[in-house]
């Protein structure tokens, strides 16, 4: 198995590369250029891209690397986005993110909040605007260019309702199922997001690959939420990056809290396991895949 610290740094050289690429193409006022550079050139684990290059490293050669490259940009853009909203006074009102002040305590809530709505409007120009391009391929490309763009407008709604949700049940007894449903949509679907938009540029919707590949994903995706809300109790906030303890502070419903540390810590465990069986049926190709799953389950921040 290629050692998984090999897999996460390349990753993070590729997005940071087209990342920095991709910004420098927009002009905006400098407040809010410095606001967006900050809440997405400053560290950050760069997980959902990584998998969309794991996902796309299962067929050699890829002949559609252009448009792995695009997506991965896209999903973390959404990802960023995400992040400065939810840390919004409004929201789960915190100051610490990635190890820095959260975009609002540095640029004000105003900038913050038009930093998080210019991330999301660069993503799906990043995945469309090569269409306009002399030398693009419009046979083949413009669907998965349009069915990436569905998948990411579908997962970034389903985020928001589940950030609705989330808020929501602050406080409140909620039972296992809900909890489930907060934290498919307000995590989980992002992250089957990155995948899926990397394997529907190589793979028919009906076939094994792209079954297979949404069952890792929903497994993968649930896990991810789970570790986190174990890691905000059992992790300390210079290694996490963010806040410990702030769950608890505030009620949030969680895993840890729904069931206890342990019961939790097994949750994860079996997702983690649902996840690798769901790739066995695809064999040595998806090498980097189960590298990226077993990091996540042992990760501390
Ligand atoms: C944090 O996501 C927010 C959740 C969806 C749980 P990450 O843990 O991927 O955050 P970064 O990108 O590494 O900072
Ligand atoms: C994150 O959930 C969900 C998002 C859509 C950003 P959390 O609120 O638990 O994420 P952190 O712990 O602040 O990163
Ligand atoms: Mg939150
Ligand atoms: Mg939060
Ligand atoms: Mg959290």
């Amino acid at each position: 198995m290629p050692s998984v610290e090999d897999v996460l740094k390349t990753a993070q050289t590729h997005i940071q590369n087209d990342l920095i690429q991709v910004l420098q193409t927009f002009k905006l006022p400098d407040s809010l250029q410095r606001a967006v550079h900050h809440s997405v050139m400053l560290g950050g684990k760069r997980i959902r891209p990584a998998l969309c290059y794991a996902v796309a490293q299962m067929t050699t050669p890829n002949l559609a690397w252009a448009a792995v490259r695009r997506a991965a940009v896209a999903v973390e853009l959404i990802h960023c986005y995400s992040l400065v909203h939810d840390d919004l006074p409004c929201m789960d009102n915190d100051a610490l993110r990635r190890g820095q002040p959260t975009c609002h305590v540095a640029f004000g809530e105003d900038t913050a909040l038009l930093a998080g709505d210019i991330l999301q409007s660069i993503a799906y120009e990043v995945l469309t605007s090569q269409m306009f391009d002399e030398s693009f391929d419009h046979s083949s490309s413009a669907m998965i260019a349009l069915k990436q763009v569905r998948i990411l407008a579908q997962a970034s709604s389903a985020m928001v309702a589940g950030q609705v949700l989330d808020l929501q049940s602050e406080g409140m007894p909620i039972d296992k199922q809900m909890l489930e449903t907060i934290h498919k949509n307000k995590t989980g679907a992002l992250i089957q997001a990155a995948i899926e938009m990397s394997a529907v540029t190589q793979f028919e919707q009906s076939s094994q690959e792209m079954l297979s590949l949404i069952r890792f994903a929903q497994a993968i995706g649930l896990a991810f939420q789970v570790q986190d809300d174990i890691l905000d109790v059992t992790a300390e906030t210079a290694v996490l990056g963010k806040t410990a303890g702030k769950d608890l502070k505030v009620e949030k419903s969680t895993y840890p809290a729904l069931m206890g540390i342990d019961q939790a810590k097994d949750y994860a465990y079996q997702l983690h396991e649902q996840a690798l069986g769901a790739l066995e049926s695809l064999g040595d190709r998806t090498q980097e895949l189960r590298a990226i799953t077993q990091f996540l389950l042992q990760r501390q921040s």
